[in-house]
Formats: C-alpha cells, sequence, structure tokens
C-alpha cells in the first residue's frame, strides 16, 4: 500500500523554484495522484494556482481553480505539459501573490489574454483561449515551469518595498539548510 501524497509549499528562494521543469512522460495513475495532491496543497495554502515546483517537484505540471473553493470543482483546470501559443489583448496590471512569497505582494503587468495548448492528466491533448483572471493566473503559474518568479516581475519601487521581507526569506531559507563545507 502506498502512503497518500502531501506535499508541502517549496518557499523562495529554493534552487528548484529557478530550473526550467522537464515535461511530464507517462500519463498514468501516478501522474493523476501528483495532480489531485497538489490540488489538496493549493486549497490548503488557500491559493488559486500552484506550480508542481512549487511542490518540490520538476515537472510541467500547473494546477489552478480561479474561485479557490475546493466545493467547486467544475472551476479546476490541470494543465501539464502546457505551452502558452500566445498573448494577446492590452496589458494590464494586477496585484498578484505567490504561495512561495508569503505575505509578499506586487503589481505585475501581463497581457490579458492567453492561448494555451496543454494535456489534461488523462493525456488528452488541447488548445484553449482564456482571459481575465484565470489567463491571469495561467500565465504567472507558467512563469513557474520556466523559473521565472513574482520577485523578477517586480517594479523596483515594489523590489525596495518588500526588500526586508525578501531578506527574511533568504535567511530562513539559509537557516534550514545544513552548514556548507
Ligand atoms: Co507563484
Amino acid at each position: 500500500m502506498t502512503e497518500p501524497l502531501e506535499f508541502r509549499i517549496t518557499l523562495y528562494p529554493d534552487p528548484i523554484l529557478r530550473k526550467v521543469a522537464r515535461p511530464v512522460e507517462r500519463f498514468d495513475d501516478e501522474l493523476r495522484a501528483t495532480v489531485r495532491a497538489m490540488f489538496d496543497l493549493m486549497y490548503r495554502s488557500q491559493g488559486v494556482g500552484l506550480a508542481a515546483p512549487q511542490a518540490g517537484l520538476d515537472r510541467r505540471i500547473l494546477v489552478l481553480n480561479p474561485t479557490g473553493d475546493a466545493a467547486q470543482a467544475d472551476s479546476e483546470l490541470a494543465l501539464v505539459n502546457v505551452t502558452i501559443l500566445d498573448r494577446s489583448g492590452p496589458v494590464g496590471i494586477y496585484e498578484e501573490g505567490c504561495l512561495s512569497f508569503p505575505q509578499i505582494y506586487a503589481e505585475v503587468k501581463r497581457p490579458e489574454r492567453c492561448r494555451i495548448r496543454a494535456f489534461t492528466p488523462e493525456g488528452r491533448e488541447f488548445e484553449q483561449d482564456y482571459d481575465g483572471f484565470t489567463s491571469r493566473v495561467i500565465q504567472h503559474e507558467y512563469d513557474h515551469l520556466e523559473g521565472v518568479l513574482l520577485v523578477d516581475r517586480m517594479s523596483p519601487a515594489d523590489k525596495a518595498r518588500h526588500k526586508v521581507a525578501l531578506t527574511e526569506l533568504v535567511e530562513r531559507y539559509r537557516r534550514g539548510q545544513p552548514a556548507s563545507k
């Protein structure tokens, strides 16, 4: 019998957050259990989206639910090996948070619409257009698969405003690491 998967949030500046994540190769029960555990972690953390590197996994998997409400499972979206084919529309500014940067929010500019190609956890390939908040969440989470983080998208003013909090995260990470030789 296998243990149920239970992931924890990977916090900045863990190096896994800086890697370009690797594609999923097998669409099997293990993948579907991983996706389910990612949704569980996202809901537990009160997020609306989560990328696999944030669960410590080097894989191109995103889960999101723009409602943030586990009861609204119809709004769940799990994207495997996702590619953003196109971004379009006016550039909007929105205050984004990130589970890997607790308590830090910053205004980020992104085009309003995106078109993606992805696979479902069952292995079915599809293309779809998104706009509004869902498009925003997809673009944020997609950044994680490319090793791009909220801190990279911040204005210099936001970065200065969050300097103390960012330094604290770096120090907390260092304290959690074994002493270097
Ligand atoms: Co994030």
